[in-house]
């Protein structure tokens, strides 16, 4: 399976990703962001992927932007598109253009708290599970077919910095499990 990952940050999904791809049976064409200082991008160097930068902010609107990313991806011929930390909304045009093959990883339960900060609303929420979830991505924000969930225990003294470590250490384990899925569907 072939793919093309997307990152904004630190990239320890991505560095997952790469650690599993030989028993994923995945090939990662090319790492792109739009952050230079994106640490994925080092990652994916050290691991001899080839690397692009497109930096959202030379784009005149979010649809230059999507556009010029559509003709680097289609360069490649993906199977899928791993977002992994990409940190931009995504226009329909491009989301519609790649439908069913897009995926995402989101910190929590989904359908329970899409969007942004979902450690701390699920504090607040006072629910006793909590976890990440691998799903298709849709023209609606973290809305599409779930492909696989993992969950923890909320405890007592968890706090939403100590469910930010549980839970990015279980998307860890959750991302390279759904790939592999996926693969296996492909093949
Ligand atoms: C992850 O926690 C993921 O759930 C969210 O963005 C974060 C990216 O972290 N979509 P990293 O860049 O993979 O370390």
């Amino acid at each position: 399976m072939k793919a093309v990952v997307l990152i904004s940050g630190n990239g320890s999904n991505l560095q997952a990703i790469i650690d599993n791809s030989a028993d994923i049976g995945l090939l990662i064409s090319c790492v792109i962001s739009n952050k230079a200082d994106a640490f994925g991008l080092k990652r994916a160097q050290t691991a001899n992927i080839p690397t692009l930068l497109i930096e959202h902010q030379n784009f005149t609107s979010r649809q230059a932007f999507d556009d010029k990313l559509a003709e680097k991806i289609d360069w490649h011929q993906p199977d899928i598109i791993i977002l992994a930390g990409f940190m931009r909304i995504l226009s329909k045009i491009f989301v519609e253009k790649y439908a069913g093959k897009i995926i995402n990883i989101h910190p929590s339960l989904l359908p329970q708290f899409k969007g942004l900060n979902t450690h701390q609303r699920a504090l607040d929420a006072g629910v006793e599970t909590h976890g990440a979830t691998v799903h298709f991505v849709i023209n609606k924000l973290d809305s599409g077919a779930i492909i696989m969930q993992k969950s923890i225990a909320i405890t007592a003294t968890d706090t939403a910095k100590s469910l930010q470590e549980k839970i990015q250490k279980i998307e860890h384990i959750l991302y390279p499990l759904a790939l592999k899925k996926i693969s296996k569907k492909l093949s």
